[in-house]
């Protein structure tokens, strides 16, 4: 019988079914073990998926013989605990972002190549057919060259949402807020379909409407592409309903627009084409109701590539990118000026 990879969770909050279910439903994974300093979150969800239910994740990694672990946690302890799992031969499967810190991102890395193992990181929404139809039109040169994109977000996380979070809304356990948790979803989207390495970024950040929170509320500015293109982007997280998120594309033959997960492209002769959600992968209660279904489809691509020994579609190195555009616009966004990406 072929290896099955013995899988744990740690952090059994909110991301957490998002990650369970796809596990469960893979025939190559067995769940073994979750894990939670909340001690009642591990017992509820091992119960739950007959799993061993753990609350320090060094005593889950040396009991459980694990090969994959994934990591739901607040952003400080990201490299942390993939730093410890790397040193203990395990495969890591992390949430986004990488890290708080671009260095720590790096270091992350380094750990994953030292001990010959797998770090994927998820960016789920890179899955969904909104993002796919725009990515091959822009691949396969039907939409031509990209003039300029935009974005803008507008979602909903209240004083209260941040009231009930001991590391949400603080520079030291989140990093930041809409920019580092919110829009770098579609941040990375717009860097991903537009597939340019970065010149620079000038950001502004802002706390425009929260009471409670250190970090900023509200970013706009723009992301200068080598190849010249300009991306706009604004993003805030006091709207009062978690709006779809909207990103554009002006191209030569056409424009296209992603308007969560539906898109649509007018091209200029026109033609036009549409994308819609499939409707048909797990989201659990409303944790993902507004967007971003897709984890599913990475955490079986990344078991896909752990078996056949290579590296997952979205690969750590791709990651780290967004995590340098991210780490910019904060220090543009900090220090008031224009940052260039070496
Ligand atoms: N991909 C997405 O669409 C998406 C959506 C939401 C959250 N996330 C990401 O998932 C991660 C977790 O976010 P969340 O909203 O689930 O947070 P959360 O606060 O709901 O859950 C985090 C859990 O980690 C536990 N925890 C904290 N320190 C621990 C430790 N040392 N050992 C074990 N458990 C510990 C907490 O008790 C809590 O249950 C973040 O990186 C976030 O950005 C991603």
């Amino acid at each position: 019988m072929d290896h099955k990879f013995r899988a744990g969770i740690v952090g059994c909050g909110n991301i957490f079914p998002m990650h369970a279910y796809p596990i469960s439903k893979n025939d190559n994974v067995d769940l073994v073990a979750v894990c939670d300093i909340k001690q009642e979150r591990a017992d509820a969800k091992a119960k739950e998926l007959s799993a061993k239910a753990y609350y320090d994740y060094q005593e889950m990694i040396e009991k459980e013989n694990l090969d994959v672990i994934h990591i739901c946690l607040p952003h400080y302890l990201h490299p942390i605990v993939a730093e410890y799992a790397f040193s203990k031969g395990l495969h890591v499967m992390t949430e986004k972002p990488m890290s708080i810190y671009l260095r720590d991102a790096k270091a992350m890395i380094e750990a994953a190549e030292k001990s010959g193992r797998t770090l994927g990181v998820i960016f789920q929404n890179r899955y969904n057919n909104s993002t796919q139809l725009i990515y091959k039109a822009l691949r396969d040169g039907r939409l031509g060259k990209v003039k300029s994109v935009r974005m803008t977000l507008a979602w909903c996380r209240s004083d209260e949402y941040y009231s009930k979070s001991d590391w949400k809304g603080t520079w030291d356990k989140e990093g930041g807020g809409v920019i580092i948790d919110q829009a770098i979803h579609t941040l990375d989207l717009m860097r991903y379909m537009i597939g340019e390495e970065i010149e620079f970024v000038d950001c502004s950040i802002s706390n425009r409407a929260h009471e409670i929170i250190e970090v900023e509320d509200a970013a706009e500015g723009v992301i200068k592409f080598q190849n010249g293109i300009f991306g706009a982007f604004h993003c805030i997280n006091y709207f009062t309903y978690d709006a779809p998120v909207e990103l554009e594309f002006d191209c030569e033959k056409g424009r296209a627009k992603l308007t969560a997960d539906k898109s649509v492209i007018y091209y200029h002769n026109g033609d036009s084409e549409e994308a819609h959600p499939t409707g048909d992968y797990f989201h659990y209660g409303n944790v993902k109701s507004y967007w971003g279904v897709c984890h599913q489809v990475q955490i079986n691509q990344f078991y896909d590539a752990l078996k056949k020994g290579e590296q997952p579609e979205i690969t750590c190195y791709d990651a780290l990118k967004t995590q340098q555009m991210v780490c910019a616009m904060y220090e543009s966004g900090k220090l008031h000026k224009r940052v260039y990406l070496k």
